[in-house]
């Protein structure tokens, strides 16, 4: 494993990824973390990360000091490279000028981390301050115009850094820099693969759980059935999985999950709640008012089915989706972050007093979906676009009804559907219908009509923190609003909505 000791950057997701793509398994720690942890952990390699602070700054931060005398190769990344320098004695200014993307590296020395280089190499540079003296005992191996030490070593203790970015695609050989500090300097092994990801799990699950009894609850997404899938692998019939209808899902969505799941024989327990929730959202038009009520009534009823349906069962464990960039974010998110919505998650665990149980909790999306395929789940499950935990409830604005629902599941039915027909669903990072609580006046057949607007949002985003509006083809836009008002009674106008996020969210409400 290589360990990325983690400064703030922005990128350190991208350093991670960019080893695990070399088939290297890749953890992200806090800058801090005790040497002795890490010892402990057992890495052939640790990365210093980018961050945004300047070592010259009171209080920026530091690393242990006595991970350099780990005896483990340590490659530094832009402030990385600045502190290493910085605490074994070297000397770092504030930069006259800040370099700021595309630069031509000149390498000066032979350096195992830039076997395979040409002597100019375009890289990509983002900092103010450069080291310009280094401690005793370390070389100077790069330098651009604008900064004489851009890379330095002491290989005999195996330190190496870079002031630019290998992990971004600017940085054109930034891969093969990785590459040569992962395995000619760290002699790592090409070890993650999905299949061996897949086994371990499997067989970590195995023997964590035991004969105990487990739950999870499935939500529809890929993320629990994944989760859900490598449990049953392990643990069989020990595995409990719930799966509640809130009558708030997509069209056909609670059989195609239940199908799938209960061919492959699992304890599944579909509990239609459809109208309990909607009754409860009766009269109810203020979004948070509504995601407090949903998150509510799916807990009530999922304590009611683990009282009643899996009473009989010795349940220890209750396993949960939570994927790597989840643990990530949760543990930097600011305490001072305004609430724009509250989301919906399960806080059941607290309540009953079960252990968590986190299959995936090391995987990136795209793992988990590749580990679905590995796992035989069908491709139309794996690949679909994220779907909120309020369900459709957050895509019809205002008042919640059967019939209401009914619209809106059938026009998102349909815009999905020629999407995927004209292949411009798979480009696409989430796309679906909204209902708005306006009717406006048409002419359908020679008679008036009087009747729903349907807004349609698809966007291109990365992590759904800001998104850009998706540029359907005018011609297909056409096509679809006319599918949609010609399919779907009770909807006579389609807009498309062209707003970014920010300032607009994903979702309405
Ligand atoms: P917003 O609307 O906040 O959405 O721009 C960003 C992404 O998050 C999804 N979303 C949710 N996911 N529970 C979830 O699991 C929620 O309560 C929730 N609200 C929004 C949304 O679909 C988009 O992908």
């Amino acid at each position: 494993m290589i360990i990325i000791l983690n400064f703030g950057s922005q990128f350190s997701h991208l350093i991670a990824r960019r080893v695990r793509d070399l088939g290297v398994k890749a953890e992200i720690l806090p800058f801090n973390t005790p040497a002795i942890k890490i010892k402990e952990l057992n890495p052939v390699g640790i990365i210093f990360s980018g961050g945004p602070a300047s070592v010259l700054e009171k209080g920026s931060p530091r690393p242990d000091i006595d991970v350099f005398s780990l005896g483990i190769p340590i490659l530094g990344i832009c402030y990385g490279h600045q502190v290493i320098a910085y605490m074994l004695g070297g000397e770092i200014e504030r930069g006259k000028h800040r370099e700021f993307g595309k630069e031509v590296l000149a390498i000066k020395q032979q350096s195992d981390v830039f076997k395979g280089l040409e002597s100019k190499e375009q890289v990509w540079f983002s900092h103010g301050d450069q080291v310009t003296k280094l401690p005793k005992g370390f070389m100077t191996i790069a330098s651009t115009e604008g900064c004489k030490c851009a890379a330095y070593e002491y290989a005999q203790k195996n330190i190496y850094a870079i002031q630019f970015h290998p992990e971004v695609t600017h940085t054109k050989k930034g891969t093969r820099i990785i590459s040569n500090f992962i395995f000619k300097i760290c002699k790592a092994e090409r070890d993650w693969t999905i299949d061996f990801v897949a086994k371990t799990i499997i067989s970590n699950l195995k023997s964590q759980i035991g004969k105990d009894h487990v739950i999870v609850g499935i939500s529809g997404g890929v993320d629990s059935l994944v989760a859900g899938t490598l449990l049953y692998k392990a643990v069989g019939k020990q595995l409990h999985a719930v799966f509640v209808d809130t009558g708030l899902l997509r069209k056909d969505e609670v059989k195609n999950v239940s199908d799938t799941l209960r061919k492959r024989k699992f304890d599944l327990h579909v509990i239609d709640a459809s109208k309990l929730f909607i009754n409860r959202l009766k009269g109810v038009i203020d979004p948070e008012q509504k995601r407090k009520i949903i998150g509510h009534t799916f807990i009530e009823v999922f304590e009611e089915t683990i009282k009643t349906k899996l009473k009989k069962y010795p349940v220890k464990y209750f396993a949960q989706g939570t994927i790597y960039p989840d643990r990530i974010e949760s543990a930097e998110s600011s305490k001072h972050a305004s609430k724009i919505k509250s989301h919906h998650n399960l806080t059941l665990p607290d309540k009953l007093g079960f252990k968590i149980i986190e299959p995936i909790r090391d995987l990136y999306k795209d793992e988990v979906r590749r580990l679905g395929g590995v796992l035989r789940l069908p491709k139309d499950l794996l690949w679909r676009h994220p779907f909120p935990g309020p369900g459709l409830a957050v895509r019809i604005v205002g008042e919640i009804t059967y019939d209401r629902l009914c619209i809106l599941r059938e026009a998102d039915w349909v815009f999905i559907e020629e999407l995927k027909k004209a292949k411009e669903y798979e480009k696409i990072w989430q796309a679906f219908a909204v209902l708005l609580p306006l009717k406006t006046v048409g002419v359908m057949g020679d008679a008036r009509t009087y009747e729903y607007i349907v807004a349609l949002r698809a966007v291109d985003s990365v992590d759904g923190m800001s998104a850009d509006w998706h540029k359907i083809p005018n011609e297909l836009l056409e096509k679809i609003s006319s599918a949609i008002v010609g399919k779907v009674r009770g909807v006579n106008r389609v807009l498309y909505d062209v707003t970014q996020k920010p300032p607009a969210t994903i979702e309405y409400e």
